[in-house]
């Protein structure tokens, strides 16, 4: 062999062994969505988790059926990008669970997913549920635990088991262009789960469920939702709230460019009837359409879901919420209903620019111990 030859061979084996790149392939994967590639996934994962360089791990297109895998740090690579072309499916067994999360990144600083399909099978779990049996702990496709400066782009999630996708205890997020699918009656499948999370940006997402479109939970600051679909499902939910005396508030929110189809909420703040030290403040709404929604817009300082509720005074304070250009029709006749209590009032609460229909006409709108002002053309006729 001519020597020139010789030495690019040995330039090219060189580039491979300090590249950063890995592919699972690599690791033994299947790929035929029957074989368990679980373990592959994990000697992938440790592999790039403990490269010092950015590593990009490659999923080429197949389909992987994986058990409940972590995927966890602290890594020693400084950013790890995954390039998702294949699908990635769960087990159909209810039984194969873990603490309740399917695929999870844990102690990660510096994450990247591009594309892929997660599928988590949740019929049979969904079914289990119906039938009112003694189900197992079920499990939410993708959480994100712990996590700082994770980004995801374009990833689809279907027919989760349960939530989606849940940011946990996680700051620095930015998911692109996500896509969620299950039918409006799979129970407690919520889109995107936001707890104890914070600097937050949810962005293009489509977003078609059987419970909330986004949830928003105890501890959640800066969020920010843009151009978002949601339908159907439940709407998008700060709540539920109150869970615990000592619970972290909720603040810095801001929805917009936001379209709902045939949703049973539209925006809406709930809250159990229990002594807290959380709050609900800074939240903006603005540039929203409502296409068949059955409660536009509430607050409901009483949530009372399955007939077992506390029944004491909310404690907690929902104040400087801001509903602005929020145009629409409602299937019920109240379109905006904001129910709190006399002993911690809603306070400064606004509407602006409001035109809410019913049936094509009117809708009406209810306040109890709510205040605040009305600006703009507003329709149905404030009751601040
Ligand atoms: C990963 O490996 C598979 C199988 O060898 C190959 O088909 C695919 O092109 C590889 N992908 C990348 C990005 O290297
Ligand atoms: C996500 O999808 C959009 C639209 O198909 C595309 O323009 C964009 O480049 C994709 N982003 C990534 C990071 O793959
Ligand atoms: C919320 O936003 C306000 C105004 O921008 C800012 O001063 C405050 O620090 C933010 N609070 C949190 C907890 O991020
Ligand atoms: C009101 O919201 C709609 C829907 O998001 C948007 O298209 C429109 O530009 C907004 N109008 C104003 C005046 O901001
Ligand atoms: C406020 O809470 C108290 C205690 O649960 C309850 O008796 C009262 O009816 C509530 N008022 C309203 C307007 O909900």
């Amino acid at each position: 062999m001519e020597m020139k030859y010789i030495l690019l061979i040995i330039i090219s084996l060189l580039f491979t062994l300090g590249s950063a790149d890995i592919n699972v392939t690599q690791f033994g994967t299947k790929a035929d969505g029957k074989s368990d590639d679980s373990g592959a996934f994990t000697k992938a994962w440790k592999s790039a988790c403990n490269s010092d360089d950015s590593t990009t791990l490659y999923v080429p297109v197949g389909n992987y059926l994986l058990y409940p895998t972590i995927f966890g740090g602290p890594c020693k690579s400084p950013k790890i990008t995954i390039n998702l072309e294949g699908n990635l499916i769960a087990s159909t067994d209810i039984n194969k669970v873990d603490d309740g999360s399917w695929l999870r990144f844990e102690n990660i600083d510096g994450l990247e997913i591009n594309g892929g399909v997660l599928d988590g099978k949740g019929a049979p779990y969904w079914h289990c549920k119906e039938d009112d049996g003694d189900c197992p702990v079920g499990a939410r496709s993708l959480v994100i635990k712990n996590c700082k400066n994770v980004r995801m782009n374009n990833l689809t999630s279907m027919s989760s088991k349960k939530f989606h996708i849940a940011l946990d205890n996680s700051k620095g997020i930015n998911l692109h262009g996500i896509k969620i699918r299950a039918p409006g009656n799979s129970p407690n499948t919520d889109g995107i789960h936001v707890d104890g999370s914070s600097d937050v940006l949810i962005r293009d997402a489509s977003i078609q469920t059987g419970d909330d479109c986004i949830s928003i939970s105890p501890g959640t600051h800066d969020l920010h939702v843009e151009q978002v679909t949601c339908g159907p499902g439940h709407g998008i939910s700060i709540g539920s709230l109150a869970h615990s005396l000592d619970e972290p508030g909720v603040q810095n929110v801001t929805v917009k460019n936001v379209v709902f189809h045939g949703t049973t909420n539209g925006l809406r703040i709930k809250s159990f009837a229990r002594k807290s030290n959380g709050f609900v403040k800074n939240i903006v709404y603005d540039g929203v359409v409502m296409n068949n929604v059955e409660n536009p817009i509430i607050i409901d300082q009483k949530y009372c879901p399955h007939g077992h509720c506390p029944n004491q005074k909310s404690g907690i304070k929902i104040s400087d919420v801001m509903y602005k250009n929020i145009t629409g029709s409602s299937t019920t006749k109240v379109a905006i209903n904001f129910n709190c209590n006399a002993s911690n009032p809603c306070n400064n609460i606004e509407l602006q620019d409001v035109d809410l229909t019913y049936k094509g006409k009117k809708a009406q709108a209810s306040c109890t111990n709510a205040n605040g002002k009305a600006t703009g053309v507003v329709t149905p006729p404030s009751c601040l």
